[in-house]
């Protein structure tokens, strides 16, 4: 992909619906009785890739545009798959679905593309082991096959805050003898906690544990899921760090689990105002975000759970800030699609951008000049978004390589980015 710098960011947009939000309402939906509809599911590839594996199970899932529906005889309905169940590039898939998976009386196998069959699943092994389950991986990573059955529910303390693995974990609790109770260091997202009650279920939460019964059973429902929060983070980015911009953010998903990242935008002295149009069952509003002069910061490391995703705009946004820009505590980064930390640092340092890396984040020295140049996504769609962004207030011509993995979390980026500028 090649991006031509651009003299400004203007427009007004609806973003397709939240990725995260969407694999919870087609695994919850397969879960329940009946039918559930999904309004605004995401258009990522990564959606489809959950509902490929829940098709794989013998759950019936119609599809029409953006709208999904989910017949489903639950849970005693799910079928041992007859093919190896393939996630794709999508953890959030391979992870939560391991935990559904837990506690049929079956055996299935999870897999995932050259990206996915390298990052760890041992963390969600382990927890759904101590509640019974045959769980067994490659080495720590997929595939992974499960040989669910009877589970005993489990108070489990996650050694580093994890959404999937929270979800994982409360989904086979879902299924297991008794309460089922995970507590995690730092508040993750939250949605599946948020979502349950709309199926029946009833989750009891106290601080940073959660609480589930077993022998639950979900009926089906309607999820309206709200705009993606992490794809609007590099739109916001671009109104901030581009001239004479403006962009406006309509029914997006307004989580504090997932704008933490606007807080440090904020803090850094960016335009941002947020809107807020709804709280329940998850908060929704609009952003509007417009040209600003950056100065760089330190994040603080209990934030980072809360905008891990978005850490690769922040630091495109650093690289147009004044000061220096440090995020730490952030290793988690490391096992992402791809090594988020190093892919940054080389990716912002090729064109330009003085970036340090470190053990478990990292620095960007702001201030420098930005000239385009030929950089590399690492098939990684957050870092082919970040360096677009950045690209399109540098100097001269980028050419991303391996731009087309956007479509793993936003087919539409690169169109957008074009009407925005145009
Ligand atoms: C997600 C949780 C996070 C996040 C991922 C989506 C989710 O991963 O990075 O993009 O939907 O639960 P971890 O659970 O590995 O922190």
């Amino acid at each position: 992909m090649r991006i031509e710098p651009a003299p400004f960011f203007r427009g007004r947009f609806t973003l397709p619906g939240d990725k995260s939000i969407s694999h919870r309402a087609a695994i919850l939906g397969a879960m329940a009785e009946g039918t559930t509809r999904v309004r605004n599911y995401s258009s990522a590839a990564d959606c489809a890739s959950t509902l490929a594996c829940l098709r794989g199970l013998g759950v019936e899932v119609r599809r029409e545009g953006t709208e999904v529906a989910i017949e489903s005889g639950g849970l005693e309905a799910w079928r041992a798959p007859a093919a190896v169940l393939d996630a794709e590039n999508s953890g959030s898939t391979i992870r939560m679905l391991a935990g559904a998976l837990a506690g049929r009386p079956f055996r299935s196998v999870l897999t995932g593309d050259e990206s996915l069959r390298r990052r760890p699943v041992e963390r969600v092994a382990a927890p759904l082991r101590a509640m019974g389950a045959t769980v067994l991986t490659t080495g720590g990573r997929p595939p992974l096959t499960i040989e669910g059955g009877r589970l005993r529910g489990l108070t489990y303390d996650l050694p580093v805050a994890s959404a999937q693995v929270k979800t994982a974990v409360l989904l086979a609790g879902l299924q297991a003898e008794g309460r089922t109770t995970v507590r995690e260091p730092a508040p993750s997202r939250d949605h599946t906690e948020r979502m349950l009650p709309a199926f029946g279920v009833t989750v009891q939460r106290d601080g940073l544990a959660a609480t589930v019964r077993g022998g639950a059973r979900l009926r089906g429902t309607e999820v309206a899921v709200p705009g993606d929060a992490s794809s609007a983070a590099f739109l916001v980015v671009a109104a901030l760090v581009l001239p004479e911009s403006e962009v406006r953010l309509d029914g997006v998903l307004l989580s504090p689990t997932r704008t933490a990242f606007l807080d440090v935008l904020r803090a850094m002295g960016g335009r941002v105002e947020v809107r807020l149009e709804a709280t329940d069952p998850e908060p929704v509003g609009s952003i509007v975000a417009c040209s600003s002069r950056l100065r760089g910061m330190a994040v603080d490391p209990a934030l980072v759970p809360s905008l891990i995703d978005e850490v690769p705009a922040l630091a495109a946004a650093a690289a147009f800030a004044e000061g220096a820009f440090t995020v730490t505590g952030a290793g988690e980064l490391r096992v992402k699609e791809s090594d988020r930390i190093a892919a940054l640092a080389e990716g912002l340092a090729a064109l330009g951008a003085r970036v340090r890396e470190l053990a478990d984040g990292l620095v960007v020295e702001g201030g420098a000049r930005l000239r385009g140049a030929r950089v590399r996504s690492h098939g990684d769609h957050r870092i082919a978004m970040a360096l677009s962004v950045a690209a399109l207030a540098a100097e001269g011509a980028t050419e991303v390589e391996g731009a087309e993995c956007v479509a793993v979390s936003f087919p539409d980026f690169y169109a957008l980015l074009a009407r925005a500028r145009a």
